[in-house]
């Protein structure tokens, strides 16, 4: 069995979106699609028996902690969670390192989401059991990058020869950095950066990305970045990673609706967003107005998220033979 990810480089655990090649990815996606035949025909499948999942989320999440705890139990592994520092120890000044050596000895694996870069690969290196970034802070969210690229392979039929359009926030959007790292392992691959200048990608990951043989351009200007696009994946504005000077600097609106798609875009377009769409903002980054548009593709997105979850547990945990 290939393996899933580079041990030389992260131990057992899945800390970027960089660890992955295109061969593990294929062959994760493989077992995806296995776990959403057997999902939809409801077999029960029972290989993580007795396993128990540590599901630690330091920073707000819906769908990623529910997601990871769907997934587990439909594995047949238990799911134990702390939802907030300020119920965990570490509201009493416990270190990353404390917390994490004494979690990995209750449970089989843990998935950690926290709110600062860098933080999941130190929780993982005092950690004896497998360690999953659920995101940290504006750093990496390297399950969303699995669930991305699935989706697109779905929507799409390929991942090589393709457009995507990243719109929004580049900057501290951990999801687009780690989509850019996992797409960088197809060919042919153009990445249009569509944001204001404050919020462009960082000047290190476009040029680790040239460097892997990607294409990257910039655009200030929405309609230049969306015309040859074959994806279009919007952002929120992660206001809470901002201070309040640089929110109020963002002037430009970098919102998508059904009039722009169909003055900008390809007929063909593939509409994505990581979710949650800032509904409380003037206006949101991803107008209702496309909820009923086919080409809106959020939804397949976040279902697919059962699946290529499901997929990396069996993976992470070497039961992935069993399941084939
Ligand atoms: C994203 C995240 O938490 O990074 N959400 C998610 O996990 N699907 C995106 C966001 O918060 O904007």
């Amino acid at each position: 069995m290939p393996t899933l990810y580079d041990l030389r480089r992260t131990g057992d655990h899945v800390i970027t979106a960089s660890q992955f090649d295109r061969d593990s990815l294929l062959d994760l996606f493989a077992t995806a699609r296995h776990m959403e035949g057997a999902i939809a025909r409801r077999e029960r499948m029972d290989v993580l028996e007795g396993a128990l999942l540590g599901n630690l989320f330091f920073e707000p999440s819906t769908r990623t902690r529910l997601s990871f705890d769907a997934a587990f139990q439909r594995l047949g592994g238990s799911v134990l969670d702390t939802t907030a520092m300020a119920f965990s120890s570490m509201a009493k000044g416990e270190s990353l390192h404390d917390t994490a050596r004494v979690i990995s000895g209750y449970v089989d694996v843990i998935v950690v989401r926290h709110p600062e870069r860098g933080s999941v690969a130190e929780f993982a290196a005092a950690s004896v059991v497998p360690v999953i970034n659920g995101g940290d802070g504006p750093g990496e969210h390297p399950t969303q990058a699995l669930l991305d690229l699935y989706t697109i392979e779905k929507e799409v039929g390929r991942l090589n020869g393709l457009v995507v359009a990243f719109v929004g926030d580049l900057r501290y959007g951990r999801t687009v950095h780690s989509l850019i790292r996992a797409l960088s392992n197809f060919d042919e691959i153009t990445v249009r950066l569509v944001a204001p200048d404050s919020l462009q990608l960082s000047d290190e990951l476009e040029a680790e990305m040239t460097a892997r043989g990607m294409k990257l351009t910039r655009h200030s200007s929405m309609p230049e970045g969306l015309a040859d696009a074959h994806v279009v994946y919007m952002t929120r504005l992660q206001k809470e990673r901002m201070s309040e000077g640089e929110r109020a600097s963002i002037s430009a609106d970098f919102v998508l609706n059904a009039k722009r798609v169909s003055s900008w875009c390809q007929d063909e377009i593939v509409i994505m967003h990581p979710l949650p769409r800032d509904s409380s903002a003037p206006v949101c980054e991803l107008s209702e107005d496309l909820d009923s548009d086919p080409r809106l593709a959020i939804f397949r997105q976040t279902d697919n998220g059962i699946p290529v979850r499901m997929a990396l547990f069996a993976h992470v945990m070497g039961v992935a033979q069993e399941i084939a």
